[in-house]
């Protein structure tokens, strides 16, 4: 009993982040914590256990972006802890159709919820919001930006999948240009002590800006446009979609398109598991889906447990 009682005093002491918008704001311990709360939490998200720990809560959801697996894993985790969900997915049928501005459109959302998520094809939108409005702010996705629930996400499969992150070997493969999930993923493995490769066509390679910030942290890592020269080595193959919707030219999109498909011959025999935030378009064939490489479905799952564990620990230290 008195043992309990010094884990939970513990437990509030070292997640105190008020709101999720880059995996930057993030320390490692941060990232640890948040992964072994998923751990704890799920058999709740495979409903083999009942919690009605954010009961009477509810997660606001403003998606001006289109989502399928972040809009719908975080609407069952708020349900699978007995809470409940409002909002918008695509603004037809809200006032910001009329001309509502993001500002009020968030002012309103938190005087109808607890927390609140958001998804916006600007960069830092999230970050705009957590400044004007005083309910806790989830960054879904702001444009190219950030991504920083899905790297947890990933975190988690990785480690579920190795039981370790570090000493790691992992490809970062497709459009590290405009991909937001690389962008925070890159940050965060970084923390661990992996090897990266960073493998697109010349024209989506990551952000110098990321390059930087990662040789500044001393992270090793190594660009190439030539999967070939990497997928011996590697343990993590992380493939993700040219994002056609943030080209300003859809000609150049068209000259790039498919430049990356893993399918079953290339990766057999290989040690490694095939990873992908999803949605694929083209990039990883069908033919790899029944196969002990696949880690994308499982992965996409994860994101129940691993929001779970963020919206309790937020909406709790609210
Ligand atoms: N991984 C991801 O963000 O998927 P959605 O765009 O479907 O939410």
């Amino acid at each position: 009993m008195i043992k309990n009682s010094i884990i939970t005093l513990r437990v509030v002491k070292i997640f105190n982040l008020k709101n999720v918008i880059s995996i930057k704001d993030f320390q490692k311990k941060d990232i640890e914590f948040i992964l072994n709360e998923a751990e704890n939490l799920e058999k709740v998200a495979k409903s083999e256990e009942k919690s009605e720990e954010l009961s009477g809560k509810i997660l606001g959801m403003m998606f001006f972006e289109p989502s399928t697996r972040t809009h719908l894993s975080f609407e069952s985790a708020m349900k699978r802890l007995g809470g409940s969900c409002v909002g918008f997915v695509g603004t037809e049928a809200s006032s910001v159709s009329k001309g509502e501005t993001l500002a009020d459109t968030s002012k309103m959302f938190e005087s109808y919820s607890d927390a609140l998520v958001i998804r916006h094809n600007l960069e830092g939108a999230a970050k705009f919001i957590s400044n004007i409005v005083d309910v806790p702010i989830i960054n879904a996705g702001d444009g190219a930006g950030q991504h920083p629930t899905q790297t947890l996400l990933d975190l988690y499969t990785i480690r579920r999948n190795f039981d370790k992150i570090k000493g790691l070997n992992v490809a970062l493969v497709g459009d590290l240009k405009y991909g937001r999930t690389v962008h925070s993923l890159a940050y965060a493995l970084g923390l661990f002590d992996v090897e990266m490769s960073f493998v697109s066509p010349n024209e989506l390679k990551m952000p110098k800006e990321t390059l930087h910030d990662l040789k500044k942290n001393n992270v090793k890592f190594y660009q190439t446009n030539n999967l070939k020269e990497v997928i011996d080595n590697v343990d993590v193959l992380y493939v993700t979609r040219i994002q056609k919707e943030r080209f300003p030219d859809e000609e150049e999109y068209s000259k790039i398109k498919g430049a990356y498909c893993i399918n079953k011959s290339l990766i057999n025999g290989k040690d490694l598991i095939v990873m992908h935030p999803l949605p694929r378009i083209d990039e990883i064939s069908t033919d790899v889906d029944n196969t002990k490489y696949n880690k994308y479905f499982e992965q996409a799952f994860y994101g129940v447990p691993v929001r779970m564990a963020i919206l309790k620990n937020i909406i709790k230290n609210k």
